[in-house]
């Protein structure tokens, strides 16, 4: 097993599929009430650049949940804020914890500390990428629908982190997947590419949200402007009016398709709140699958509770 989790692309089809079922194991313990302690005695840094609600609780809880204990710092607050290099910033931060957590912007960032680090550097996301979101969701889209290679899964909206990762996530595991993007809003060329090159089933990009969502078991929705787009946010509301997630589009879908939003949600933008509170959405469920996985995710490389490559 890698050390870091920097992107999905760097592990196996196997080395994701065991971080799954971890976490569903660690889900179904802790609702039988068992106690987990395998993380006692260690220390979890996260280093957060940009907001959080639920990557940075769901963190704090797993580390605890694990028997271990948390630092927050917000980068501004560090001297990273003040132009401390990352690479001595990762040496230092490894000489006191054992393991850090990292949200920023670039995903050089994330490389450059996990270079440096002797201990494993996780991405809680950057602009390119949301590795441990798209477990969790995956771990949602199983419990909901079962296994993923057949299922209809569709990514609509922007063609951003999240869009990203679940890219390189169909491309390992090998199921389809359809995305929808306003023209010039597609994903990372060099992600797609590269996935393209992986994949085992298809990996569709289209521009028509109703073609996309026809016939969906599971559709995927995300904010239009995502931290770091703000100024963007006026100009992407027009453009991606089309892709919002109502009741009429979703109609396109299987009866009983399920509808996953990552959240934070803008109601009335990418979902209305009929659908975001209807019963096929399952956010809520995504939101505490989060801690599970990460549960999952510091186990193995703190815990060095190793699958196999
Ligand atoms: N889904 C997610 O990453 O939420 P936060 O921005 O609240 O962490
Ligand atoms: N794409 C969103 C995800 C938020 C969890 C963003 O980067 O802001």
């Amino acid at each position: 097993m890698n050390n870091h989790l920097l992107a999905l692309k760097d592990f196996s089809k196997q080395q994701l599929q065991s971080l799954i079922v971890r976490a569903m194991r660690l889900k179904n313990e802790s609702r039988e009430g068992r106690q987990h302690r395998q993380l006692a005695g260690q220390t979890l840094c996260l280093l957060f650049d940009k907001p959080s609600t639920r990557t940075r609780v769901s963190f704090e809880a797993a580390m605890y949940g694990l028997g271990g204990q948390v630092i927050f710092m917000s980068s501004r607050e560090s001297q990273l804020g003040r132009g401390e290099p990352l690479s001595d910033t990762a040496r230092v931060l490894a000489r006191y914890v054992n393991g850090i957590v990292v949200r920023t912007y670039g995903q050089d960032v994330v490389e450059e500390l996990a270079r440096y680090s002797d201990v494993p550097v996780i991405n809680a996301l950057t602009d390119l990428y949301h590795p441990c979101q798209i477990l969790s969701d995956i771990m949602t889209v199983i419990e909901q629908k079962g296994a993923p290679e057949n299922l209809k899964i569709v990514w609509l909206g922007d063609g951003n982190n999240m869009a990203n990762s679940w890219i390189e996530a169909a491309s390992i595991l090998g199921f389809p997947l359809t995305l929808a993007c306003p023209e010039g809003y597609g994903p990372d060329e060099r992600v797609l590419t590269e996935s393209l090159a992986r994949a085992s089933q298809p990996i569709t990009l289209l521009h028509d949200p109703v073609a996309a969502v026809k016939d969906a078991d599971v559709i995927n929705v995300d904010v239009w402007a995502s931290m770091g787009q703000e100024d963007e946010q006026e100009k992407r509301v027009r453009i991606f009016q089309p892709f919002q997630l109502n009741s009429e589009l979703l109609a396109h879908a299987a009866p009983d398709a399920v509808v996953l939003h990552c959240l934070p949600a803008h109601r009335g933008e990418e979902i209305t709140g009929e659908v975001l509170e209807g019963n096929q959405c399952v956010a809520f469920d995504q939101a505490e699958n989060k801690m599970h996985i990460h549960k999952a995710i510091l186990d193995t490389l703190l815990g060095g509770s190793c699958d196999p490559a």
